[in-house]
């Protein structure tokens, strides 16, 4: 019987240099697919804005859409652990909105939530948010709601001042509380130093073959995006075989060769 993932299993697989291999997951089916492959962790990211919404950034993105797609992928999921993304604007603005926000995600199906960033804010969100029983996952570098800050989506960490804040962003997140973190679009040198410098596990995408494990997004690897990302690897082109079914699905309809007898059904008149 596979057993079922949880935050404290996390920290063991760290401890035992066990990866940790996480994906996202916007429905239903997707879930049921992660769980079979034995996926560990399924994040529904905030990324539903720009993979399935059609959204250009997850800045758009709602409560009540997140709220949408992580109740069909709690349906799906038996064995991984299911974290939701806290959307933007729904942790900024007060503490108490995202004691109120995560509490819904959590009555919704979820077992932990991810927020952006390590201000003061939002550790004192962390600190709250883990007060009344919820796990938080951080998320640092790369961090998409902050897009507009960054001046577009570059690599973080560059220049030793800023390898230097996301050493101690990384380092107050844990003392926050927080179960793991993301490290998004970073140099593997920096993510390799602070997943040696941390107790708990760091969950790299664009961060090298160093971290504890690895997420990336759905649509990306399985070849469904329009664009491949220079972090991303698609493992399948779904995208090009999809269209392609399309395609003989519309040519067998117009030439009236589907459907055939075979998907008919006749009765005596
Ligand atoms: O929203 C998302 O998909 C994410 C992952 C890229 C970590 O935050």
């Amino acid at each position: 019987m596979v057993e079922k993932v949880t935050t404290r299993t996390l920290l063991q697989m760290k401890r035992r240099g066990q990866r940790i291999v996480a994906l996202t997951a916007y429905d239903y089916p997707s879930a049921q697919m992660a769980d079979a492959a034995g996926v560990d962790v399924v994040l529904v990211g905030d990324s539903v804005g720009n993979t399935v919404l059609g959204y250009e950034t997850t800045l758009p993105v709602q409560m009540e859409e997140m709220l949408h797609h992580l109740k069909a992928v709690r349906r799906g999921l038996k064995h991984a652990l299911l974290v939701a993304d806290m959307p933007f604007l729904s942790y900024g603005a007060s503490v108490d909105d995202a004691v109120y926000n995560a509490g819904a995600l959590i009555q919704a199906g979820a077992e932990a939530v991810k927020v952006e960033g390590a201000s003061a804010r939002v550790l004192e969100t962390i600190r709250a948010l883990i007060g009344i029983g919820i796990p938080v996952m951080a998320h640092l570098g790369l961090t998409p709601q902050s897009v507009h800050q960054f001046g577009g989506y570059r690599l973080q960490g560059r220049t030793a001042s800023e390898q230097e804040a996301l050493v101690q962003a990384a380092q107050a997140v844990q003392d926050a509380g927080a179960f793991s973190v993301v490290l998004e679009v970073i140099p593997a040198n920096l993510a390799q130093q602070i997943t040696q410098s941390l107790q708990i596990p760091t969950i790299g995408i664009g961060a090298g073959v160093h971290c504890d494990g690895e997420i990336q997004v759905w649509h990306d690897i399985l070849g469904l995006s329009a664009h491949t990302l220079r972090h991303t690897k698609r493992f399948a082109d779904l995208r090009e075989t999809i269209t392609h079914a399309l395609r003989q699905y519309a040519d067998a309809v117009r030439a009236k060769q589907f459907p055939s007898a075979e998907q008919s059904f006749e009765v005596e008149p």
